[in-house]
């Protein structure tokens, strides 16, 4: 293997980059070091690739010539470990223990890539190494770098706001209860709930959590008193309040005037980007509440915020994976994919549909993706068990093809005790051949939902890697900020927005795919400008 490692590794050690500014003797090194570090001809090894990116990138250094990341080979061996730091990766995989000198880094690095790499390859995990992760690390670093405009008025507008809000549910949840106590108390919660309400206790739940406060009991309980409604809304505020509105001001740098999220390549099992500072997978979409929180996301004067979004990707790749016929034509057809599933299974023609029909019918959709049981579906349709477990048949009857993936998957999971995606991404589920029920529902769940969210976020990824590097070749200023979920969003000057929109759709719906891939249905992008995330029309 050719590898030529020398310090390499001192820089992609996350807290070294101060060492760069600081001290001298690196900054020498490092002035000697360029020279090999840039030649994208020298091939080099680094433990997180976007780490080292970004430290190199503060001493004006363009790292080139990366063939081997041993975070990423350890993630993608690995993607349901949850820690894939250089010391963690030692220590699991050459049972040892750093000591904190930079040679030696670099040494257990070189000897991880040599030990990993044919690991990858023989799992067959090269593509989505080479054609996806690789790649994207450089995009991402970029993006960490750019970071987004926030609207520091905005939030504390919102903070006075929320916090005029949650007196109110309080002042409310008081009255209902006829009594004061402290709403973030479990306790005292229960005692109002159960014994001064005389609410029902939830059922199918152990003598020990029989007094439980959690929300999905709230929730039930909701529908029969308003206090708990009360209360759910005031822990979504609360929540919101203190994760975002109130930190997110202070998180703003003091140069660039930019908040700027970190993201993470090997946080999920599926294979999904995560984000830190914050986590932008858990502002609440389609809410109101999360739309408040996006308002305060905002583009320079004089530039607009793009987003651009996938329409039902995951059921786009069912399609595809399953090749079921109804589903495929659907898709080539442009078909309403929930109107023709009300049709399908709730037996309605399309000239005869509510909008609650559709809603059903949507429901139903998505339930399949997370192989939602016929209990959860009741629950999100407020309906009997029994009549969801007739939709969830109907729908297996009518996509036949569906129902078929869906029996080879879990023969092909239990048999090799993983799932994968279209380009090969592995998820592990040791858990299918639990005797435990329970463990054995979630792993068949996760045995279907896995290829689609997997494969989803490959594709996402693959757009990324196209819009970077067409946005440069075309010299626009347009700058890829966020993703989010299936969307992507950018900033850039409003007389590029045609353009820009024009370059990031077409990307994005024809997605080279490696290997020469081609799926069967077409993909659906929705764009969007405007001043700030809330407002993309
Ligand atoms: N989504 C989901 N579960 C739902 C609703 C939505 O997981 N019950 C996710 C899906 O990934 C979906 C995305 O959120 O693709 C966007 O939601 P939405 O626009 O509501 O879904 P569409 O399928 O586009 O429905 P519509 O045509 O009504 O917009
Ligand atoms: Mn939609």
């Amino acid at each position: 293997m050719d590898l030529t490692l020398t310090g390499l590794a001192f820089s992609a050690a996350p807290g070294e980059a101060a060492g760069v500014a600081l001290n001298g003797k690196r900054e020498a090194w490092l002035a000697a070091g360029r020279g090999f570090l840039e030649d994208p001809k020298k091939p080099k090894a680094v433990h997180d690739e976007k780490v080292a990116r970004l430290a190199l990138a503060a001493a004006g250094i363009e790292l080139g010539g990366v063939v081997h990341d041993t975070a990423l080979y350890s993630y993608l061996l690995q993607p349901t470990t949850a820690k894939h730091a250089l010391e963690d990766v030692a220590v699991r995989r050459l049972s040892l223990r750093l000591s904190g000198s930079v040679a030696e880094k670099a040494d257990f690095v070189g000897r991880l890539a040599g030990l990993l790499r044919p690991e990858v390859e023989g799992q067959e995990l090269v593509t989505v190494f080479e054609a996806i992760e690789q790649p994207l690390a450089a995009v991402l670093a970029e993006m960490e770098q750019t970071g987004v405009r926030l609207d520091p008025r905005a939030l504390e507008e919102m903070s006075a706001e929320f916090d005029k809000e949650i007196d109110a549910l309080t002042r409310r949840t008081y009255q209902l209860a006829g009594v004061e106590f402290n709403l973030n108390s479990p306790k005292q919660l229960g005692e109002i709930l159960y014994e001064k309400l005389q609410l029902p206790l939830p059922r199918r739940r152990g003598k020990t959590q029989a007094a439980s406060t959690a929300a999905d009991v709230l929730e039930e309980l909701a529908e029969l008193h308003e206090l708990p409604a009360r209360v759910l809304e005031y822990r979504e505020l609360a929540k919101l309040k203190s994760t975002y509105i109130d930190v997110l001001p202070a998180k703003i740098h003091p140069r660039t005037g930019r908040l700027h999220t970190s993201f993470h390549q090997t946080g999920t099992a599926t294979g999904r980007l995560s984000s830190s500072d914050p986590n932008l997978q858990n502002i609440p979409i389609r809410t109101e509440l999360g739309n408040r929180i996006r308002a305060a996301f905002v583009a320079e004067p004089g530039w607009q915020l793009l987003g651009a979004d996938y329409s039902q990707i995951e059921l786009r790749v069912l399609a595809h994976l399953s090749d079921d016929p109804v589903l495929v034509e659907a898709f080539q057809r442009g078909e309403d994919i929930h109107a023709r599933t009300a049709q399908e299974v709730l037996g309605v023609p399309p000239l005869g549909q509510t909008g609650e029909h559709r809603r059903v019918a949507k429901m139903i959709n998505f339930g399949i993706i997370y192989g939602l049981t016929a209990y959860g579906l009741a629950r999100r349709l407020g309906i009997e068990p029994a009549e969801a477990q007739r939709y969830i048949d109907a729908y297996f009857r009518r996509y036949a093809g569906v129902k078929e993936f869906r029996e080879q998957l879990l023969e092909e999971v239990r048999g090799m005790g993983y799932a994968r995606t279209l380009f090969g991404r592995r998820r592990p589920i040791p858990e299918i051949g639990s005797r435990n029920a329970n463990q054995r529902n979630f792993a068949e769940r996760t045995a279907l939902n896995s290829p689609l969210q997997g494969t989803a976020a490959d594709l996402i990824k693959l757009a990324m890697i196209e819009i970077h590097r067409r946005l440069r070749q075309e010299g626009l200023r347009t700058r890829m900020l966020l993703q989010v979920h299936d969307e992507l969003l950018f900033e850039g000057p409003e007389t590029e927005a045609g353009r820009a929109t024009e370059l990031v759709k077409a990307a994005m719906e024809r997605v080279q795919l490696p290997g020469g891939v081609r799926l069967k249905v077409p993909l659906v992008v929705g764009t969007g400008l405007g001043p700030n995330w809330a407002a993309l029309k």
